[in-house]
């Protein structure tokens, strides 16, 4: 099993589109598939840490409806799910820069990070205005603030992800096979796997077949 599994979950809006309703459903769609496979995970101990990107430093560049929604929908579910979190023993932490968001999404975000904080069976870790390449630039400037000599452990140390380790496996759903700028640096050696399946479509039964695809990959980290 994958101590680390990273998930970029997309395809929301052309699931919306192609059943003729707006963007807006194929989000709400897409948060409640987040609460499932978060519950599967924690129920059946898949995964230790589960990162799941939400919104990227790149998702600025949509319209400002769709990002308003974003933005509402995230604060209703922080506070909506709060009872999943602590009836699943799940910790709830964030990567990426929050200061871009509202003070009232921060108070939610580190309102249920607070209550969360001693969920054990698994850490939830949704990327918000994340963006690798941003990550590893703030990194680089805590240490060159810091002075402290930029080594692949000191940097590591000074990314969002520090306390996480590094990604096992990683899942695109909606069809896309690229990165979009998502833990490139945790990723060095991830297992990647790519599913047509828009995101409001992915289900446990799909995320079950994957984890048995990764037990059959032979990971070699550059060895024989
Ligand atoms: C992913 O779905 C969710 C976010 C990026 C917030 P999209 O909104 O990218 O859906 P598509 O790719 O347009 O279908
Ligand atoms: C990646 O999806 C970001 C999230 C899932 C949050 P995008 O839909 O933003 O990626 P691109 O633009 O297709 O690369
Ligand atoms: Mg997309």
């Amino acid at each position: 099993m994958p101590q680390h599994l990273a998930i970029i979950m997309d395809g929301n809006g052309r699931w919306a589109q192609s059943r003729g309703l707006s963007r807006k459903d194929g989000h709400k769609r897409g948060a409640e598939v987040l609460r499932t496979i978060t519950q599967y995970c924690a129920q059946n101990v898949c995964t230790q840490f589960l990162t799941l990107y939400a919104f990227s430093t790149e998702n600025w560049n949509r319209p400002t409806i769709e990002i308003t929604f974003l933005m509402h929908l995230l604060e209703d579910y922080l506070e909506s799910e709060t009872q999943t979190y602590l009836q699943n023993n799940i910790r709830f932490q964030t990567i990426g820069d929050l200061s871009k968001f509202s003070q009232r999404l921060n108070d939610k975000i580190a309102q249920l990070k607070r209550v969360s904080e001693n969920g054990t069976r698994l850490t939830q870790i949704l990327a918000l205005n994340y963006g690798s390449r941003d990550e590893i630039v703030r990194a680089a400037n805590k240490l060159a603030c810091a002075q402290i000599p930029v080594t692949q452990d000191s940097l590591n140390n000074a990314l969002d992800t520090a306390q996480f380790p590094n990604v096992d496996m990683l899942i695109r759903t909606g069809g896309e096979q690229r990165l979009s700028n998502f833990l490139l640096w945790q990723s060095h050696y991830a297992e990647l796997f790519f599913s047509d399946t828009l995101w409001p479509d992915f289900t446990t039964y799909e995320l079950q077949q994957l984890l048995k695809s990764f037990e059959q990959r032979t990971r070699r980290f550059g060895g024989l």
